[in-house]
C-alpha cells in the first residue's frame, strides 16, 4: 500500500487539465466515490492495527495534495475559460455624466452676479428659533406669518423652533456676528406651510441680500437691483418698484423686471403685463437695526429677497414648480449643456 500511495503522489504531480470539464474528471478520477484515494482508504481499513499510524498520515498527505491540486487546476482552467469567451470587440457602454440641477445652476449665478459687487455669502441652519425668523424681523408676535398655516413648527411654545420660512434669519445671524459695514447674500433652502401645486411648493429656495452701511440709500437699493436683473436677464431689462409691506422693511417694495420673453409687448408669461415680479426688497426697518444693536441713527440699509425656482422658471420658462423637487432625470437632463 505504501507504494502505491508513493507512486500517486508522483503522478499527481504531473496532472494537467485543459479545461473545466477535464478538471472535474480528474476529481472524479481521483477523489470521488470510486476514485483512487477512496479506494485506498477503503483497502485502509483493513491493514494491520501497527502500520496504521504511518500508513494513515501518508495516505492523509495524499489526500489533501490531491485535493489542492485539484482546485489549483480548477482555477486555472476557469480563468482560461472566461479569458478566451470575453470579446473586446463591442464598443463601450456611453458614460452618462451628471450635470447641475436648475436651481443650483441658477443659485450659483446669483451669487456670482452679487460677488462681482463686493457681496460676501453667508450661510445658517434651516432650523431655526422664533427669533430668528421673526422676533428680530419685527414682526409683531400676533402676525399671521407665524401660524400654522405658513410655518412648520419643530416646537410650538414661547420659544418655538420652526423650520425657516426665509433666509432673512441668516442675515439676522449675520447683524449679530458683524458690525457694519455689512454686504452679503443668503442662499438657502426654505419651508412654508402650503399646499404643493404647479406655482406653490412647500419647499423652495431663496437667495436675500443685506446691505448696511453709512448713508445707504433707497437709490442704491435701486441700483443695485437694476444691476442684478440686467446681468440675470439681459442689458435691455427694465425695472419696477411697487409699493409694498415686509414687517422688516420701510419703505417696501415689490420689484418687477420687464418680460424678458416678450420685450414687455405682453405674452401669456407675463399675463399680457408685459412685467414679472422677481423679488421683494425694502429699507432696512430702525427697528429690526435696533434689535440687532446696530445704531439706526449713524446707519442704514436695504434688503431684498427672491425666490430662486422664480427666476428659474422665467429663464427656461418652465411652468410647474414641482419639476425641480421630483428629480426625474428626463427633466434634468435638459440642463446639462448649462455650465
Ligand atoms: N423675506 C422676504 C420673503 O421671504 C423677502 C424680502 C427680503 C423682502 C428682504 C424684503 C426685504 O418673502
Amino acid at each position: 500500500m505504501y507504494e502505491k500511495i508513493q507512486h500517486l503522489s508522483k503522478e499527481l504531480d504531473s496532472l494537467t487539465a485543459a479545461t473545466v470539464q477535464e478538471t472535474e474528471e480528474l476529481r472524479i478520477k481521483w477523489l470521488g466515490k470510486k476514485g483512487y484515494i477512496t479506494v485506498l482508504f477503503d483497502e485502509f481499513k483493513t491493514i494491520a492495527a501497527d502500520q496504521k499510524r504511518s500508513l494513515g498520515q501518508s495516505l492523509n498527505t495524499l489526500k489533501n495534495a490531491a485535493q489542492e491540486k485539484i482546485q489549483v487546476l480548477r482555477h486555472a482552467t476557469v480563468q482560461e475559460t472566461v479569458a478566451t469567451s470575453a470579446d473586446y470587440t463591442p464598443p463601450g457602454d456611453p458614460q452618462l455624466f451628471g450635470a447641475r440641477h436648475p436651481i443650483s445652476i441658477v443659485r450659483n449665478e446669483i451669487i456670482e452676479i452679487f460677488t462681482r459687487i463686493g457681496y460676501t455669502l453667508a450661510e445658517g441652519p434651516e432650523i431655526e428659533d422664533d427669533w430668528h425668523v421673526f422676533s428680530a424681523l419685527n414682526f409683531p408676535p400676533e402676525h399671521p406669518a407665524r401660524d400654522m398655516q405658513d410655518t412648520f413648527f419643530v416646537r410650538q411654545s414661547d420659544n418655538a423652533v420652526v423650520l425657516r420660512t426665509h433666509t432673512s434669519s441668516v442675515q439676522v445671524r449675520v447683524m449679530e456676528s458683524q458690525r457694519p459695514p455689512i454686504r452679503v447674500i443668503c442662499p438657502g433652502r426654505v419651508f412654508r406651510n402650503e399646499a404643493v401645486s404647479a406655482r406653490a411648493h412647500c419647499i423652495f429656495h431663496q437667495v436675500e441680500g443685506l446691505y448696511i452701511d453709512e448713508n445707504v440709500s433707497f437709490a442704491d437699493l435701486k441700483q443695485a437691483v437694476l444691476y442684478f436683473a440686467r446681468e440675470m436677464f439681459g442689458k435691455e431689462t427694465k425695472i419696477r418698484l411697487r409699493p409694498s409691506y415686509f414687517p422688516f422693511t420701510e419703505p417696501s417694495a415689490e420689484v418687477d423686471v420687464s418680460c424678458n420673453i416678450c420685450g414687455g409687448r405682453g405674452c401669456n408669461i407675463c399675463k399680457y403685463t408685459g412685467w414679472l415680479e422677481i423679488m421683494g426688497c425694502g429699507m432696512v426697518d430702525t427697528n429690526v437695526l435696533e434689535a440687532n444693536d446696530i445704531d439706526s441713527k449713524k446707519y442704514t440699509g436695504f434688503a431684498f429677497g427672491m425666490g430662486i425656482e422664480r427666476v428659474a422658471m422665467l429663464k427656461w420658462q418652465v411652468r410647474d414648480l414641482r419639476l425641480y423637487f421630483e428629480n426625474d432625470v428626463r427633466f434634468l437632463a435638459q440642463f446639462t449643456a448649462v455650465v
